[in-house]
């Protein structure tokens, strides 16, 4: 592979063996997928941060890492394992709570943004059209290579990580056009109106075409909620990193326009084929006993709009939003947290209803409205799911 003067030297260890281990590492790494070079990267998303996932294994690998180096661009923490301020009142232990922030504190110590979320576009980490970034948590993959317009690989936590201490990734993927092109087209025939049915339609087609890049043509317009939730759910049931809106992202034109696009497979979906997959990702008709919303984490706009279902009501059943501290603390300022938690909801940081030991907690069913935490809590959690609207699942629970 062919490295720069700057890169030389890191391999070499001009800048101390850890950094040149971290550099071996990404080198073997480009060999294994051809890559021709390094290419500089303008930031990092890290994940394997819950210590549900990463366990005694990745605390050590971290804390060891944090010793020697830092990073060298701008990263930010995918979501922990707890809320790392209100862990108690949310009933999570204190014994899982102290490795959770051993952990937390080591990616500090290498210099991590302890940002803790899965949505850090919504955040200030908004990467330019044709940005090269590392990024790994799959959703956030998926929203920055589609709708950004951005390039990055999916990106497993450890890779993502020397990537950023490295400030450079191999140069093979999606870094490249022709690996940006579409493999399938979608056209599909359906007046969406709500925010499952985009779920529904990405769990629908990741199945089908697994990790390729899907091009669809629909007759709604989306909101960039939708996109977010269209892209999990892509990522969740294939493992699609990119992926195009006709009229909608921005290299869909480009897309269209080259030669290969007469080429691909049509496939024509129906609104029963929409409305059929809704019904398969609930595994369970009770009322749930706690609903989750915020995944992806959610924007200030659903906050919003959560907290306009809940004005002056009483919630029966436990509420929880997902999203980051940054986020929460706009919702505190616009007076949204305040009518969610007079209802009785809560406004949860830093970690999600998949990344959390929530099948600790007591809970039998959880209502959600992404096809993505559908998807993985039976699985993950060991828990029922129900998967429906946000305004379903409120008017189930007040
Ligand atoms: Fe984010 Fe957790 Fe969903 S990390 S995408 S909220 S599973």
């Amino acid at each position: 592979m062919e490295l720069t003067e700057y890169e030389e030297k890191m391999y070499n260890g001009e800048f101390g063996e850890k950094k040149a281990e971290c550099m071996d590492v990404l080198v073997n790494l480009g060999k294994v997928y051809d890559a021709p070079n390094m290419i500089e990267i303008t930031s990092a998303q890290v994940s394997g941060v819950s210590y549900k996932t990463i366990g005694e294994a990745g605390l050590e690998f971290i804390t060891d890492l944090g010793k020697d180096v830092k990073v060298e661009i701008s990263s930010m923490l995918n979501p922990a394992g707890v809320d790392l301020t209100n862990w108690e009142s949310l009933g999570f232990s204190k014994e899982f709570t102290d490795k959770q922030i051993e952990i937390t504190d080591g990616y500090s110590k290498l210099g991590v943004m302890n940002t803790c979320t899965c949505t850090p576009y919504l955040i200030g980490n908004v990467p330019l059209l044709n940005d090269h970034i590392a990024w790994s948590e799959s959703s956030a993959v998926c929203y920055a290579n589609s709708v950004l317009g951005a390039r990055t690989n999916r990106e497993g936590g450890p890779s993502a990580l020397l990537a950023a201490i490295c400030g450079r990734t191999p140069n093979y993927g999606y870094h490249h056009m022709e690996n940006r092109l579409a493999n399938k087209c979608f056209i599909v025939d359906h007046d969406f109106k709500s925010e499952i049915e985009y779920g529904a339609l990405g769990y629908n087609t990741g199945k089908i075409i697994n990790d390729g890049n899907p091009y669809f043509i629909i007759n709604s317009v989306p909101s960039r909620n939708n996109l977010k939730t269209l892209g999990a759910a892509l990522a969740s049931s294939g493992s699609v990193s990119l992926y195009h809106v006709e009229d909608i992202t921005p290299e869909a034109n480009i897309v269209k326009e080259d030669s290969s696009f007469d080429d691909i497979e049509v496939i024509n979906l129906e609104s029963d084929d929409i409305i059929n997959t809704v019904s398969e990702l609930s595994t369970t008709d009770k009322i749930p006993d706690l609903v989750c919303l915020g995944c992806p984490h959610a924007s200030l706009d659903e906050i919003k709009e959560l907290s306009e279902l809940l004005k002056n009501k009483t919630l029966k059943k436990d509420l929880w939003i997902c999203t980051s501290i940054a986020i929460k603390s706009a919702s505190d300022q616009c007076g949204f947290s305040n009518i969610i938690e007079s209802a009785g909801g809560k406004i949860v940081c830093d970690t999600c209803m998949v990344v959390a030991p929530v099948e600790d907690l007591d809970y039998e069913v959880i209502g959600v409205n992404s096809a993505k935490a559908a998807n993985y809590i039976p699985s993950m959690c060991k828990l029922d799911v129900v998967y429906a609207s946000l305004s379903d699942l409120i008017s189930m629970i007040t």
